[in-house]
């Protein structure tokens, strides 16, 4: 398993891969595969709990996730998302919530959607064997103060402030940083400045690594953001299967001899 160290090493030599995964068989197949982190993404709430944003997402709803994801991964680093309003409103809370996802679930580290409002958080959390991997430019869980998901950092002062906040983290102790949906020139020299490892979405090629959400990767999504890539086409292979099982269930091929057992020792009963 790839610790929080390794992969600051990692960093240099060969990009990073980081996948999300909400449940037990995904989690196996993304660790299988051999991804470096498995991420327990928030987006859980809009990719596989119905809801249209990821605000509604709670830190039981996480834990269980969490908690699925880290019983069938042997060899990813586990990162646990933290929900909207678990951390940063009141520091024993934060701490307390995070440490949760560590103590009872099996993650090794937590992500924060990050601002001027997470620097002591991270800071504290790290002193305490948190480890924070800080999470700058779109920040979806500000959905509603956005008004969408509009991309990030894109004229000079934004793009500023993104970079004194990443600073800030990394001094405040964070292992590593995702950078959602800004300009990738911002994300290179972002890269350049920091010595922690940067993971992109949407952020172009010049980061240490990259995540996407793995129902957008493997073609499950319905919809999937301009800057994702579909790898696959799990939807229709699920759907052709659907539609064959129905077929045959229909046309009474299924359940056929091999699938069923006869017992010649009982009698009629009817
Ligand atoms: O919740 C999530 O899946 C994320 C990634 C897209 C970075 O935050």
């Amino acid at each position: 398993m790839p610790t929080v160290r390794d992969l600051r090493e990692q960093a240099g030599d060969e990009p990073i891969t980081m996948l999300t995964a909400y449940d037990a068989p995904t989690a196996a197949i993304v660790d299988d595969a051999g991804v470096d982190i498995i991420l327990v993404g928030d987006s859980v709430g809009n990719v596989s709990l119905g809801h249209e944003t990821t605000v509604p997402v709670t830190v039981d709803g996480i834990a269980h996730h969490v908690g699925a994801v880290s019983r069938a991964t042997d060899d990813a680093l586990i990162v646990a998302d933290m929900p909207f309003l678990s951390f940063g409103v009141d520091e024993k809370d934060s701490l307390e919530n995070a440490g949760r996802m560590l103590k009872e679930e099996g993650a090794q580290a937590v992500k924060l959607e990050s601002g001027p409002h997470t620097i002591e958080l991270t800071e504290k959390m790290a002193q305490l064997g948190i480890p924070v991997m800080a999470h700058l430019g779109l920040t979806p869980q500000h959905v509603n103060q956005y008004g969408g998901y509009p991309r990030q950092g894109t004229d000079q002062e934004a793009a500023e402030r993104i970079l004194e906040l990443a600073l800030a983290h990394e001094e405040a102790g964070a292992f590593s940083l995702v950078l959602e949906h800004v300009p990738s020139n911002l994300a290179a020299e972002i890269t350049a400045a920091l010595e922690i490892p940067t993971i992109g979405i949407g952020a172009g090629p010049d980061c240490d690594g990259q995540v996407l959400v793995v129902n957008d990767a493997v073609g499950l999504s319905e919809w999937s953001p301009s800057f994702s890539k579909q790898f696959g086409n799990v939807r229709e292979e699920m759907k052709s299967a659907i539609d064959d099982y129905i077929s045959a269930v229909e046309s009474e091929s299924f359940p056929a001899a091999e699938h069923s057992h006869e017992e010649s020792d009982l009698d009629e009963l009817y």
